[in-house]
């Protein structure tokens, strides 16, 4: 594998020395930082919330929501031991307040939770998801009635084209819809080097 393969297959799930490369890759690169901005900015986080990130990655989207959410809760997973300890470290100060809360674990193995959350978001991880759909109706019972999911998608494949972030927020509506959820909207920010896509549905029950 050449070096540029060996990093794009790390963000899947980072292991060891080029895991600790995408981390940084991730916690640095501007394209990420201002599509996690965004997916911050659709979630109209409130202070009192109790918000769950599944792939939180080095954690950046974690500390930024926790500066906002001063009163709830913000959970966090991912299933790679690497971005759990960037992550920790990260947010050590709100860990050990108990404002955040990092469990090392797959979406398929989800931990038992304290208490419904109002919000849950991804950002760039679905795609790595297996049995999506079954997978967004186990989380749909981890929300609160009225709760929202928010899967927000950047392709990032060599090639990626606009049709791809189209494709990818009508997919990732459908699967929702599949799930169980209500309300669904995409939402689109055009960006470098090819646009976000935001999709976010409703727990009605
Ligand atoms: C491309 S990175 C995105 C990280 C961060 N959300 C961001 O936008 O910078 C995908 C993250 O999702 C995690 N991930 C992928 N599949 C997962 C799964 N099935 N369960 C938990 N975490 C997963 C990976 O370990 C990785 O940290």
């Amino acid at each position: 594998m050449s070096v540029v393969e060996e990093v794009v297959a790390q963000f899947a799930r980072p292991t060891g020395f080029w895991g600790n490369i995408a981390g940084f890759i991730m916690a640095n690169r501007s394209s990420n930082l201002e599509r996690n901005e965004w997916a911050i900015s659709l979630l109209h986080l409130q202070p009192s919330d109790r918000v769950l990130e599944i792939g939180f990655g080095p954690g950046v989207t974690i500390q930024k929501m926790s500066e906002i959410v001063s009163h709830g809760l913000i959970w966090g997973i991912d299933h790679s031991d690497v971005m759990f300890r960037q992550a920790s470290k990260r947010n050590q100060r709100a860990i050990a307040a108990g404002r955040v809360r990092l469990a090392l674990t797959s979406v398929s193995q989800l931990p038992a939770f304290d208490g419904p959350f109002d919000k849950i978001l991804d950002v760039n991880g679905f795609q790595f998801w297996d049995n999506q759909i079954e997978v967004l109706r186990q989380l749909r019972e981890q929300l609160r009635a009225g709760g929202i999911i928010a899967l927000v998608h950047q392709p990032r494949n060599l090639g990626a084209t606009e049709d791809d972030a189209t494709e990818a927020g009508e997919r990732f509506a459908h699967y929702l819809e599949m799930a169980g959820f209500k309300d669904i909207k995409v939402e689109r920010k055009t960006m470098k080097p090819v646009s976000t896509v935001y999709v976010q549905g409703r727990n009605p029950l």
